[in-house]
C-alpha cells in the first residue's frame, strides 16, 4: 500500500465540544500522523474557495456558515492508504449513517454539523493540503510504528 498524505478538517463543532485531543488520537491510533497542524478561523472567501465543488447545491449556503461559525483545526495527514484510511475512521456524512466506532457515529450532531472534513480522492487531497499549506509548513516524519 502506498503512503498517502490528506487533508483532515475539525468543523466548528469539534472545537465548540472540546474534542480536538479526542480527534486527533483516532486519528493516531490508526496510523495517521499529522503533519501539518493549523488552528484558523476561516473567512467565507476561504469557505466558498474550497467547498467550491458544492457552489450548486442547496446546502452549500449553509455549509459555508456553518464552516466560518467558529475557528477550525486544519491538518495534513499521512500514513498507509491516508485517503481511504481518514474516511473510513470519520465515518458517512450523515452521522445517523455512520459505523460504530466512527468519529461522525460518536461525537456528530447532524449531517450539518458533521464534526470533520476528509478529502474524497488523491487527486482532490493534494489540492486540498495545497489549499492550506504550503510545501514548508509540512514536516513529513518516519510513519512506521516502532516495534
Ligand atoms: P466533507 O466534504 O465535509 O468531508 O463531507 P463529505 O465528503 O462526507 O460530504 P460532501 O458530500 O462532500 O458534503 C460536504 C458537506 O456538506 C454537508 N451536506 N449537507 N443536507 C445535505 O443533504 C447535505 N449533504 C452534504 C455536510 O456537512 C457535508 O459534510
Ligand atoms: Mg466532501
Amino acid at each position: 500500500m502506498a503512503i498517502e498524505r490528506t487533508l483532515s478538517i475539525i468543523k466548528p463543532d469539534g472545537l465548540e465540544k472540546g474534542i480536538i485531543g479526542k480527534i486527533i488520537a483516532r486519528f493516531e491510533e490508526k496510523g495517521l500522523k499529522p503533519v501539518a497542524v493549523r488552528l484558523q478561523q476561516l473567512s467565507q472567501q476561504e469557505a466558498e474557495g474550497f467547498y467550491a465543488v458544492h457552489k450548486e447545491r442547496p446546502f452549500f449556503k449553509d455549509l459555508v456558515s456553518f464552516m466560518i461559525s467558529g475557528p477550525v483545526v486544519l491538518m495534513a495527514l499521512e500514513g498507509e492508504n491516508a485517503v481511504a484510511a481518514n474516511r473510513e475512521i470519520m465515518g458517512a456524512t450523515n452521522p445517523a449513517n455512520a459505523a460504530p466506532g466512527t468519529i461522525r457515529r460518536d461525537f456528530a450532531t447532524s449531517i450539518d454539523k458533521n464534526t470533520v472534513h476528509g478529502s474524497d480522492s488523491l487527486e482532490n487531497a493534494a489540492k486540498e493540503v495545497a489549499y492550506f499549506f504550503r510545501e514548508t509548513e509540512i514536516h513529513s516524519y518516519a510513519w512506521t510504528e516502532k516495534k
